[in-house]
């Protein structure tokens, strides 16, 4: 909990996170006609399917309290964490059935809860909407569809970390290149240790012109229970959607909010050719090496 934040109503251990909010109720536009019928997070990347990569990475950093925010179209995704009795039992003692064995260890070790957000109001309402799943505890986000590897600790676990000795709201940053800064929510801040800074300005995918610096957000955060407040006062902001990237501005101000310059990889799979690349890249360095 940053310096200026009301202390919880309750007296959790603020220390330990154990949740994280996925909001999954996007249309995934970019990727029509696929997404039509089925949720983008749906989508595999080679064998497995993005919210699952999401869903992994969470458990790698000990947060096994998986939230939705889901939207109309997505029972797919409550359908895929849930146990499929027709198909174990026609699949049970062949040689098909090591395919199912890691989604069978997400579910046995996650646990997980639903809401439904009735009304696309930008990625900030999604979180709100996650209130009622998360309660005055902190809570990580993740964006299935940016898809990150890593060598070693995973990012959400690298954003663990520095939010346990600092108590303080994290984000995942990353350098991006001029064409792509109004694709993003960009930071300004004070490096405090090697890639490590404190957010004093933020803006939700500004024009080049209007930048504050190169480095942008991507889809992982943990973020103290004050951000809904903070949204619940946050107006409707760029393309006139309440914006995450607004409401932690407000945060930065009044208390401290950090961003930190991941290790790994990062792939945009709401496009076309960030899938494709992250699809070659799975192939090559994760599934023909045989650690899928
Ligand atoms: C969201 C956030 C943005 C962030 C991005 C990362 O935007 O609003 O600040 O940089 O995710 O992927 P979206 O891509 O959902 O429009």
């Amino acid at each position: 909990m940053g310096a200026n934040e009301p202390p919880p109503a309750n007296e959790k251990d603020l220390s330990v996170i154990k949740k994280c909010l996925f909001p999954v109720a996007g249309y995934g536009t970019r990727f029509l006609p696929a997404t039509k019928a089925m949720p983008k997070e749906m989508l595999p990347v080679v064998n497995k399917p993005l919210v699952q990569y999401g869903v992994e990475e969470a458990l790698s950093a000990g947060l096994d309290e998986i939230c939705f925010v889901t939207g109309r179209g997505k029972r797919a995704i409550n359908d895929f964490f849930d146990t499929s009795y027709e198909l174990e039992h026609q699949i049970a003692g062949t040689s098909k059935e090591k395919y199912l064995s890691s989604i069978k260890e997400v579910i046995t070790r996650a646990k997980f809860t639903t809401t439904r957000q009735s009304e696309m109001k930008g990625l900030g309402h999604a979180i709100l909407t996650g209130e009622l799943l998360v309660g005055q505890e902190p809570f990580g986000v993740v964006l299935a569809d940016d898809l990150c590897i890593t060598e070693g600790d995973s990012v959400m676990e690298q954003l663990a970390k520095i939010y346990r000795r600092t108590g303080c709201s994290v984000i995942a940053i990353q350098e991006v290149g001029d064409d792509d800064i109004s694709k993003f929510g960009v930071i300004a801040g004070v490096e405090e240790e090697p890639g490590l800074y404190r957010v004093t300005d933020m803006i939700e995918k500004p024009d080049l012109a209007d930048a504050p610096s190169n480095l942008a957000i991507i889809g992982r955060y943990i973020l103290t229970p004050f951000i809904f407040e903070l949204l619940r006062h946050t107006p409707p902001g760029k393309n006139g959607e309440v914006q995450l990237t607004d409401a932690l501005l407000s945060l930065a101000k009044s208390s401290k909010v950090l961003a930190y310059k991941f290790t790994g990889k990062r792939f945009d799979c709401g496009s076309v050719d960030g899938y494709v690349e992250a699809t070659n890249y799975v192939y090559e360095n994760i599934y023909l090496k045989g650690e899928h």
